[in-house]
């Protein structure tokens, strides 16, 4: 049975994400934009590098500036990256009024093609966008994740490599609360060749590696300075199309709608859940220390702020 997987927004996260779909043939990809020609002429681009790549499947793209999204229907998945991006000096904050519209629009079209899509959420601000979209969609929570745990964690697998000079095949991170400033970096769950972080590394430098991790978007915004990260953002999106195509059950931070896990409620925050073919099959809750648990709530918190800001 063919697959396919719908990306909104031809941006350079979502060029790069039904780039790397296609790359593994993982599925066929519709490549949406508002504007017009860019979708066609990027999906076009990448269906002609099919023979060279060696993968068998379909790419096309469209402009729904119309607000015809006929051509997405059927799909299985559909990753939702539309929206305004930062520039230097923004927080992911700042794009809240502005992208809330963006996602409302595009996810009333969506779901109306594809009512049994698992929706993949991108466009920041992350988990307050999830938010958005769960309620926009009427969706079971199951089928609406946010993407963010997955990036941030990644950063800081890269950066412990770095710093202790060892394979990154070595390193698991493990980043959870929401995608911004109070995002949480748990160091004891972080680990090197199975041993925990803290016993390899004094404290102010897992501290450095925390705030790095932290400002780990901002800090390619800075350098690029028109738009933000796309390969990480774009290769963790793609992890988690692919444990959700291949129902592999596999555990990746993602954002989610709690209710109950970890004492939180009716807020979309980042946790450890399976991923298989019905979308998050399962929330994993840690044992967490009282900290860690301060932490993740002072996060849910700042992401319940956008949320009413909303009225979500
Ligand atoms: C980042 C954007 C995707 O963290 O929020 O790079």
């Amino acid at each position: 049975m063919r697959r396919k997987v719908t990306v909104v927004g031809a941006g350079f996260v979502g060029s790069t994400t039904a780039q790397r779909i296609v790359d593994r043939e993982l599925a066929d990809v519709v490549l949406t934009d508002v504007i017009e020609g860019v979708p066609a002429g990027r999906a076009l681009d990448l269906l002609e590098s099919t023979p060279i790549v060696g993968s068998d499947v379909q790419a096309r793209g469209i402009s729904t500036a119309s607000g015809d999204y006929r051509e997405t229907s059927g799909s299985d998945i559909v990753v939702v990256t539309a929206g305004f991006p930062r520039k230097p000096g923004m927080s992911r904050n700042d794009l809240l009024q502005a992208n809330y519209g963006v996602v409302r629009t595009v996810v009333e079209a969506v779901v109306t093609q594809s009512p049994g899509a698992i929706l993949i959420m991108v466009t920041n601000p992350l988990d307050a966008m999830a938010q958005a979209a769960w309620r926009t969609s009427g969706f079971p929570r199951e089928r609406v994740i946010g993407m963010a745990g997955i990036l941030d964690s990644g950063r800081m697998s890269t950066f412990v490599a770095q710093e202790l000079g060892v394979s990154i095949d070595n390193v698991h991170a493990l980043v959870l609360g929401g995608h911004g400033d109070t995002m949480v970096p748990l160091p004891r769950y972080t680990t090197v060749a199975s041993i925990p972080l803290p016993e390899l590394l004094p404290r102010e430098r897992i501290e450095a590696i925390i705030q790095r991790t932290r400002d780990g978007g901002i800090e390619i915004v800075n350098l690029l300075r028109t738009g933000g990260a796309y390969y990480a953002p774009s290769a963790a999106v793609v992890e988690m199309v692919e444990a959700i195509l291949k129902d592999q059950k596999k555990i990746l931070p993602c954002s989610v709608l709690l209710e109950g896990e970890y004492g939180l409620r009716d807020v979309f925050v980042g946790v450890p859940v399976k991923l298989g073919a019905r979308g998050v099959e399962q929330i994993v809750e840690l044992n967490l220390s009282a900290d860690e648990r301060a932490a993740l709530h002072g996060s849910a918190a700042a992401v319940r702020e956008l949320v009413d800001v909303l009225g979500l």
